[in-house]
This record gives structure tokens, C-alpha cells and sequence, in this order.
């Protein structure tokens, strides 16, 4: 039997995580989970996975969960805020610890699973393009494997399964390329919240959604795949691949290329990262290679997507540069899904932030949380 703690169990990846669960009883077991604000959610994940910890964001919340699995004599232990996501990521019993909370307020949790020597299922991109090397540092001490759960890294780490790493000429990360890759400029000024809601091929939470339609997603991701498999960023490759059936590629130096095919469904990722070295039989939609219309790539326009240029950037300088790109990121995607601010003010937020930042070179983990403190409170300044 495999121990699972979720972080963000109420949440996209949480939810479909909970699917692969319920598919695999007797291998998989969940120990702990942790939420936000959804105590009804939570409520009903603790009535059916009866979990031995738990934790929501507020304590009042935490109370009232309480209260209410009192009365049907289920009595996990009960936590809330950062400490009750601590908890959860060490949680004694829990040989994996899934993140999937949404932005960088993972990585305090995520630190503390590694500290405790947990198998990371890593959907929470934002702790690595925070924190990559120091994470990275960190895990190599505590012997932990990272194991992505995203499903660009997770084809990326089945496509490299057995080869040399001496044998890589690139990464070939594909992006769906979102709901507006055929507006023009002007087209992308006008964009809701609503617009951008809409993604064609993923169902996913709001953060995301949007990162996927300014591409800051796939920027996002070029810094998660530096760490994960520690590439060049010049390695890393962009294409455009409107149907999301590849998940990703690999180029080898004698011109091969291996690519990972498959239903754009995260519970295939989520599974392979909790079921490795092992691949289980499950009774999610198969894809069908007949029934697709054709396959078809193209580079990414960084002019209309100015995001995935600032990611690129940011990840090559290193330091504290992701830090504040990540941070005013989220804090203009928010501003943006409140209505504050136009869709193209978003990574002009970001790049007018990481141009007002004073860059530091190798920062450890109290300075990287000082500068995202810093990197939100600027990036507000532009909204
Ligand atoms: N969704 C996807 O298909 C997908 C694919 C690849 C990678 N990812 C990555 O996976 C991560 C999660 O994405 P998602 O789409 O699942 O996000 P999401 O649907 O927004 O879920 C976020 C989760 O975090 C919880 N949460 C938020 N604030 C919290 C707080 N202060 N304390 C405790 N819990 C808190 C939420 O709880 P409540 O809902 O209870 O408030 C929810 O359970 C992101 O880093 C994303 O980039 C997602």
C-alpha cells in the first residue's frame, strides 16, 4: 500500500488525484489532506477517504469541519494555515506527498516534505520556478525524488526513461498555445476573464488557465524543466502544438525523437507519478490515433506573447529573477481575474517588476521569500 498526502486536495489536480485513488484502492491510501477554503469539498473527501489528518486555511473553518465529522464519529486530526500545510506535508504516516496547492505558497510545505524525506508528486510548478535550485539542493541532501506531475515534464521523464543523459540535443516542450493563439494584438487587448476562462483542450484551475493564455504557463514551465531534468535553457524548446496530444518531446543527438502521446487527461500523469517504476491498467478514455485530425506544430510569437520571452529571461538570469517573476505573476493574474487590470497588462506588470528588482545571485530560502514579499507589493504598485 502507497501513503498519499495531497496539499490542495480541492482543488483540480487534488480532485483528480482522489479519482486515480478511488480507481486503485489496494495500492493507493490517502493519510492526509490539506485545502483552502472549501470545507464542504474537504468535508465530503474526509467522509469517504476518511484521511487521519486534515487541514483548511482558517480556523474557524477548521472548527466547523470539525463539528461536522464529530457527528458521523470520524475524528481525524484537525489543523489550519501554513502549520495545518506542514502537518499535512509531513504527516508521518504518508510515503508521498502530492502538491498540489496553486503558486508559490507550495514551497514552504514542500521544503517541510522534503526536510521529512517524502516522495514529492510535483504538480506545483511555482516552487520550482521560485526555488529551483534551492529546492533542487535540497532535495539532492534529503535523498528525495521530485516526480512530476505536469503532464509537459511527465512525458519529458517517460521520453528520457533509459537514456543517457550525455545522448540529449533538446527538450522539445509543446504548448497548446491557449485560447488566443490566432488573435492579433489588438484582438488581445479586448480579452475577459471570461475569454480567457475557456481553455480548448484542459479543464484546470483559475490560475493556470490564465498563465495558459498569456503563455507565461509554458514560461513557467521552461524554468520547472531546467530543475527537473537540469538543462540548458537553450536546450529547452517551445512548440506550439494546438491539439495536446504530445505532451512533450525529446531530441537526441543522432536526430531521433521520442515523443509522448495521449488523451489530454492530468489523471494519466497524476497516475504514473504515483504508480513509478510501475504503469497500472486503468479505465480512463484511450486515445484513439484514427480519430485524431492531423498533428500540427509551430513556433510560439513571443510579440503577442510577450510572457514566455520574460520567463525565458528571467529563468536565464537566475537568482532572484523567477522569484519575482513568479510572484508579480500571480499577483497580476489575480488583479486580471478581478477585473482590475487589461489581459496584455499582465506580463507588462511583470516585466516593469523584475526591471525595478535588485537581482541576488544565489539566495537561500528566507531571502527568496523576502523577495517574493517585495516582488507582490511592487508588482500592486502598477495596478
Ligand atoms: N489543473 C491542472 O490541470 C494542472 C496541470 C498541470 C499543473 N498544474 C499545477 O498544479 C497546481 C495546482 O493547480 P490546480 O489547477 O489544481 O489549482 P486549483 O484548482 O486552483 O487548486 C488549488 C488548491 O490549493 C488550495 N489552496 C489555495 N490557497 C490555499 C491556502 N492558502 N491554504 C491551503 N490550501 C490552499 C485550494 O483550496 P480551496 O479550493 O479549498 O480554496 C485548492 O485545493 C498549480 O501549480 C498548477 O500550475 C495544474
Amino acid at each position: 500500500m502507497k501513503y498519499i498526502s495531497i496539499l490542495g486536495s480541492t482543488g483540480s489536480i487534488g480532485r483528480q488525484t482522489l479519482e486515480v485513488v478511488d480507481q486503485f484502492p489496494d495500492v493507493l491510501q490517502v493519510v492526509a489532506l490539506a485545502a483552502g477554503r472549501n470545507r464542504e469539498k474537504l468535508l465530503e473527501q474526509c467522509l469517504k477517504h476518511k484521511p487521519l489528518l486534515v487541514s483548511l486555511q482558517l480556523e474557524e473553518d477548521a472548527m466547523w469541519l470539525k463539528e461536522k465529522l464529530n457527528k458521523d464519529k470520524v475524528t481525524p486530526e484537525i489543523f489550519y494555515g501554513l502549520d495545518g500545510l506542514i502537518a499535512a506535508a509531513t504527516c508521518p504516516e504518508a510515503a508521498v506527498v502530492v502538491t498540489a496547492l496553486s503558486g508559490a505558497m507550495g514551497l514552504i510545505p514542500t521544503c517541510s516534505a522534503i526536510k521529512a524525506k517524502k516522495q514529492i508528486a510535483l504538480a506545483n510548478k511555482e516552487t520550482l520556478v521560485a526555488a529551483g535550485q534551492y529546492v533542487s539542493k535540497l532535495a539532492a541532501v534529503n535523498e528525495v525524488q521530485i516526480l512530476p506531475v505536469d503532464s509537459e515534464h511527465s512525458a519529458i521523464w517517460q521520453c528520457l526513461n533509459g537514456e543517457k543523459k550525455a545522448a540529449l540535443r533538446k527538450i522539445q516542450l509543446t504548448a497548446s498555445g491557449g485560447p488566443f493563439r490566432l488573435l492579433n494584438r489588438q484582438e488581445l487587448e479586448q480579452v475577459t476573464p471570461e475569454m480567457a476562462l475557456r481553455h480548448p483542450n484542459w479543464s484546470m484551475g483559475q490560475k493556470i488557465t490564465i498563465d495558459s493564455a498569456t503563455l507565461m504557463n509554458k514560461g513557467l514551465e521552461v524554468i520547472e524543466a531546467k530543475w527537473l531534468f537540469n538543462v540548458d535553457y537553450d536546450d529547452i524548446n517551445v512548440v506550439v502544438h494546438p491539439q495536446s496530444i504530445i505532451h512533450s518531446m525529446v531530441e537526441f543527438g543522432d536526430g531521433s525523437i521520442i515523443a509522448h502521446l495521449g488523451m489530454p487527461d492530468m489523471r494519466i500523469p497524476i497516475q504514473y507519478a504515483l504508480s513509478y517504476p510501475d504503469r497500472w491498467f486503468n479505465r480512463f478514455p484511450k486515445l484513439n490515433l484514427t480519430e485524431l485530425n492531423g498533428l500540427t506544430f509551430e513556433a510560439p510569437d513571443t510579440s503577442k506573447f510577450p510572457a514566455l520571452a520574460l520567463a525565458y529571461a528571467a529563468g536565464k538570469q537566475g537568482g532572484t529573477a523567477p522569484v519575482v517573476l513568479n510572484a508579480a505573476n500571480e499577483v497580476a493574474v489575480q488583479a486580471f481575474l478581478a477585473g482590475q487590470i487589461k489581459f496584455m497588462q499582465i506580463p507588462a506588470i511583470v516585466e516593469n517588476t523584475l526591471n525595478n528588482h535588485q537581482f541576488l545571485g544565489s539566495p537561500e530560502l528566507e531571502e527568496i521569500l523576502e523577495i517574493d514579499r517585495w516582488a507582490r507589493q511592487e508588482a500592486r504598485k502598477f495596478i
